[in-house]
């Protein structure tokens, strides 16, 4: 069992031999086939009895080539065939672990940083485990959750959209959010369009319009990130907005695959194929969403690793000669190493919006 991360062949022997000193569980055999199996070709002759995959044809076939993102975010939310929008399944035995599946010292973290707050607000959380922690506060919580899927799995109020958000002085918390949020593919300076060809889904490319960080390389970007982040404070009157994830100070170098998949707790196949049954994430730009938060008015109270985010709230595992498999859980999110990272920020003022909003 891994957690989301990016990952070189040597970083995924890492991480299976990390996982194996957390004894986590090993995932059930026809998962794991399931993982490599949609990495052959021959696979797609499956994929044509899958609705999802059914429609996205049909919409290439009448409106031409469709955008990257435009495909990851029916490739996740689709309402009929999305990974989130069926409803996926978080944690040591589903599609991928996050911190708060892992260990409730994470949600323990989180609540010490909004303590206080009379209202939290949770946008995408999962299954709830982090949303039960913060509930155990005594705090009004509210879960936001695009996916029906997931909004079935809660136990605390959910809704479907932030525009249903009133507004309110509290927090608003986030864990691997802006990694589920769609990117646009640029590719040595084109962008990446998903095409079908004798029935496959290929990828082509054409002209950008946007400022690619460099012409060679692949780059996942988001420029949609201020929009999305103005709708995620903007219920805030005054408090904190606390958002986990994992990426890069930038939009990374380009020499590595920026786009990954989940399925059955292992790396999953080719985003191209099996619209649908795999989770698909890339790499947060924390350069961009702090330049946002700043841009809206926010104040940044703390940045920086998971793993000093833990120690900062006093948290740490016990010493490896004495640890369980709960702590070794531990051990692994403050694990120096890992790409994720923690923004604190407050809100003082009104939020600015975006422009042409
Ligand atoms: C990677 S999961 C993280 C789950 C949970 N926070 C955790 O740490 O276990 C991303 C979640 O965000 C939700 N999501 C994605 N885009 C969203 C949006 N625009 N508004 C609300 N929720 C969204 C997904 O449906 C999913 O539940």
């Amino acid at each position: 069992m891994g957690i989301r991360l990016p990952g070189s062949s040597s970083e995924l022997r890492l991480r299976g031999n990390a996982a194996r000193r957390l004894r986590l569980p090993q995932q059930p055999l026809r998962d794991a086939q399931r993982s490599r199996s949609l990495q052959t070709p021959k696979n797609d002759a499956i994929l044509t009895i899958t609705p999802l995959a059914t429609r996205l044809r049909q919409r290439i076939a009448e409106g031409g080539p469709i955008r990257f993102d435009a495909w990851m975010d029916a490739c996740l939310y689709d309402e009929e065939g999305g990974f989130y929008a069926r409803g996926a399944t978080i944690g040591p035995r589903g599609a991928f672990a996050t911190a708060p599946t892992l260990h409730p010292a994470f949600g323990d973290a989180i609540a010490a940083e909004v303590a206080g707050a009379a209202r939290i607000i949770e946008v995408g959380p999962g299954d709830g485990t982090l949303a039960a922690r913060l509930a155990a506060t005594g705090a009004e919580i509210l879960l936001v959750d695009r996916a029906a899927g997931m909004r079935a799995q809660q136990r605390e109020r959910v809704v479907a959209s932030l525009a249903e958000v009133e507004t309110f002085a509290g927090a608003i918390v986030a864990n691997e959010l802006l990694d589920a949020l769609a990117v646009r593919l640029v590719v040595d300076g084109r962008e990446v369009f998903v095409d079908v060809e004798d029935g496959r889904f290929v990828q082509v490319s054409r002209e950008t319009d946007l400022a690619a960080p460099s012409t060679k390389g692949r780059f996942a970007l988001r420029p949609a990130m201020h929009r999305y982040l103005a709708d995620l404070v903007r219920p805030l009157t005054s408090g904190r907005v606390v958002l986990v994830d994992y990426g890069n100070d930038g939009p990374g170098d380009g020499r590595r695959e920026p786009i990954r998949t989940y399925i059955g707790g292992q790396p999953g196949g080719d985003p191209l194929q099996a619209p649908g049954t795999q989770d698909m994430t890339a790499d947060v730009d924390f350069a961009q969403v702090r330049g946002v938060l700043a841009d809206l008015g926010l104040v940044e109270l703390w940045y920086g690793s998971q793993a000093d985010f833990l120690r900062r709230h006093r948290i740490a595992p016990p010493a490896s000669s004495a640890r369980s498999d709960d702590d070794w859980r531990l051990a692994r999110l403050m694990d120096d190493r890992l790409p994720f990272r923690v923004l604190v920020a407050a809100l003082r003022r009104p939020v600015r919006m975006a422009a042409g909003r």
